[in-house]
């Protein structure tokens, strides 16, 4: 079960945090892997480390997730080398904490381009793809911020969350008939390097207060997310947002 062989994966955001994990994850499953964002350097660097960890190719491609012929050159591309497009793993995104009385719109514009419309623009690209193969897989990275309230700052994050949890429901239901699952992943605190660097000591025990494990995830923890809802296992789900929380959204 879970086997990836013969698969070719998209992952935006592939090049580091969540995105490295998920991307490392399919092609350990035997998934060819494209990991896209716009360092092309960086990406290229993690692309080289990723193939010679696993034994499938991983290749590197440049993509700005709000510019719309980015996202249709990065279809051609991939299309051009392998002949199709089977996985989409949305796990670019961005965060900019602000409190609510003093948010910056010019960030809120940004944080709403990166992370709602880089997300549709995606699926529509990859989509129409998959809408001509009759078939595909739509992952996008989500948060418990799409469905549960915070302070410190997290308003407009939280409100670009709750966009793509709906996003993922409508096109659901508008490509079932094109056999697309789309569904999304609502991962709570994960225990990144950046996360251990930029969280206060408090503000972590406040986090873990509300997790029925009393612990934080691991990026482990959503790649294996990302690993079945992209495997044929996971074929009659969809229009789903997987809580991969410790159990946050089950009591908040
Ligand atoms: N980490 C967590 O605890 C956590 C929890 C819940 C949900 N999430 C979600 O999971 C996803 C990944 O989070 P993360 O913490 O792993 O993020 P991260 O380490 O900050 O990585 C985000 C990636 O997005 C890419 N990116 C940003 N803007 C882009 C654009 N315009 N076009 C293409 N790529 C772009 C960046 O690459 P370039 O700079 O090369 O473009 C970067 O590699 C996000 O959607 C986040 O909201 C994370």
């Amino acid at each position: 079960m879970f086997k990836l062989d013969g698969k070719v994966a998209v992952v935006t955001g592939g090049a580091g945090g969540l995105g490295e994990y998920c991307a490392l994850a399919l092609a350990q499953q035997g998934a060819k892997v494209v990991i896209a964002s716009r360092t092309l350097e960086k990406l290229q660097a993690v692309a080289q480390k990723m193939q010679a960890a696993t034994n499938s190719e991983v290749t590197a491609m440049q993509l700005d997730v709000t510019d719309e012929s980015s996202c249709d050159n990065l279809v051609k591309e991939v299309v051009r080398k392998y002949g199709k497009v089977d996985i989409l793993v949305n796990a670019h995104g961005m965060n900019a904490k602000m409190a609510a009385a003093d948010i910056d719109f010019t960030k809120w514009e940004a944080l709403f381009a990166a992370n709602v419309k880089g997300v549709m623009m995606t699926c529509k690209s990859f989509g129409k793809a998959m809408i001509a193969a009759k078939k595909g897989k739509i992952i996008n990275l989500s948060s418990v911020r799409g469905i549960r309230g915070t302070d410190g700052g997290n308003t407009a994050y939280g409100a670009t969350k709750g966009a793509v949890d709906m996003i993922t429901r409508m096109l659901a239901a508008e490509w079932a008939p094109y056999n697309i699952n789309v569904n999304a992943i609502g991962a709570s605190v994960v225990l990144t390097e950046t996360f251990k660097k930029t969280v206060a000591p408090e503000r972590m025990q406040l986090l873990l207060s509300k997790t029925l494990f009393k612990k934080f995830a691991t990026p482990e923890d959503i790649a294996a997310a990302c690993v079945y809802l992209a495997s044929d296992e996971a074929n009659y789900v969809t229009g789903q947002i997987m809580y991969v929380d410790g159990g946050l959204t089950a009591v908040g």
